[in-house]
């Protein structure tokens, strides 16, 4: 095979052009791939050279069990397309050696806008959380240096890799980035909240009258927090304590959250708030799952919240609730039913390519 990139191509992204011209490689045949266009959504932070190729070989990757120490979990086992890529209706979910997760399984789109990975934001990008899954002992639990030996032992790997990054060795920093191209294409903004806003459908009554019940400050007031107005993201990506817990101690929290990460005080019992996109498929609730129910998490919000030291002070200001009335908790969930993203769920884009 000639050492020199093939001129015909039209499309050769940033990383195979800078991968190709390093070393005498093969020559790597990518088209770059082309966001949908987004409504109301905050400018996506891109990575420079996300290519069809690269994000199908990532979602190889991503269904392949050969990540897992007994090849018996893939990263879909915990993070399935119909359930919005999160182990609903699991609380927690299964490792290898049937072990647990201590935390509840996020659902994984829009994921290019968030500052940061986990519910704890442990991670600082796509490509660095990769990292923990695969080594976690309760979820994946292999070393680096076995995925690299393993993958590097694979033909269609080896294939795939060389034809997409033109690169004969492959390490965990190249199968990050696939999987993190992968990852960055799981776009949802296709709900009946979308068409909304795109001005294709109107909401009935009762959907515009949660969607006016949670952005005013005077009534359920989630605006602060879970974004739905101008901003399509369904969340501001803050930490925050929503009143989960009542402790009187800052380090009293059950699962310090933000605080185990970064030690200071102040973000003890602090979680990254959620989207709420696609939240009718994620149940249970909360990052230990503790509500089974919309209409559970609905109570809390209206007269469970508890007093802590880091309680966000929108959520105190209310004094255990925003108090809503049976009708406008109907009303709320109506809205957010509107936010499920069935074209999402349903493309086979996302979908398992051994099936
Ligand atoms: C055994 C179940 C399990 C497996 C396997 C698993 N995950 Fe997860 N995933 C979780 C749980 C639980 C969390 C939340 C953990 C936390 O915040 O402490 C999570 C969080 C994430 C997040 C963060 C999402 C966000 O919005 O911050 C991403 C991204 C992710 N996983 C991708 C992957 C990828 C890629 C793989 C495969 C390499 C994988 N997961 C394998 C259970 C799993
Ligand atoms: C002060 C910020 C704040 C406000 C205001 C707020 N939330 Fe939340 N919300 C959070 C945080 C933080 C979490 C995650 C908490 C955790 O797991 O520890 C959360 C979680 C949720 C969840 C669970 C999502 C999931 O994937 O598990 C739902 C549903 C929800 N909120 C709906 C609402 C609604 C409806 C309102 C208004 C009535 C509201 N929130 C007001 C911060 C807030």
């Amino acid at each position: 095979m000639a050492c020199s990139i093939n001129k015909t191509l039209v499309f050769l992204s940033v990383m195979a052009v800078l991968a190709a011209a390093g070393s005498c490689l093969q020559p790597v045949r990518t088209t770059a791939y082309t966001y949908p266009k987004l409504h109301f959504f905050p400018i996506m932070p891109v990575m420079a050279g996300t290519t069809v190729e690269g994000a199908d070989l990532g979602r190889h990757l991503f269904y392949d069990p050969i990540l897992s120490l007994d090849s018996t979990i893939s990263c879909a086992s915990c993070h399935k397309q119909e359930a919005a890529f999160s182990d609903a209706p699991n609380t927690f979910s299964k490792g290898i050696n049937g072990q647990t997760t201590h935390r509840n399984s996020m659902p994984l789109f829009n994921l290019a806008w968030s500052p940061a990975m986990f519910w704890d934001g442990k991670s600082g990008s796509i490509e660095e959380q990769v990292f923990h899954p695969v080594r976690t002992h309760t979820e994946m639990n292999l070393t680096w240096a076995e995925v690299e030996r393993r993958i590097n032992s694979s033909k269609f790997y080896r294939d795939k890799f060389k034809s997409v990054y033109g690169s004969a060795t492959i390490d965990s920093v190249l199968i990050a980035k696939a999987i993190g191209e992968f990852e960055r294409t799981l776009i949802s903004n296709n709900s009946r909240y979308d068409r909304v806003i795109r001005g294709e459908e109107l909401f009935t009554e009762d959907e515009l009258a949660g969607f006016d019940l949670m952005n005013d400050q005077t009534k359920g007031n989630c605006l602060h927090c879970h974004t739905t107005d101008a901003d399509a993201l369904g969340t501001t990506g803050r930490f925050s304590n929503n009143g989960l817990d009542k402790v009187s101690d800052a380090n009293g929290y059950s699962d310090k959250g933000r605080g185990a990460i970064t030690n200071k005080a102040s973000d003890m019992g602090l979680f990254r708030i959620p989207s709420l996109r696609n939240v009718a498929l994620t149940a249970p609730y909360m990052h230990d799952g503790r509500f089974a129910t919309l209409d559970e998490v609905l109570t809390f919000y209206s007269k469970g919240v508890n007093a802590s030291p880091n309680v966000d002070a929108v959520m105190s200001a209310h004094q255990s609730g925003v108090r809503l009335t049976e009708r406008e908790k109907f009303q709320i969930k109506q809205f957010l039913l509107t936010l499920t993203d069935s074209v999402f769920i349903s493309n086979p884009a996302f979908g398992n390519p051994f099936d």
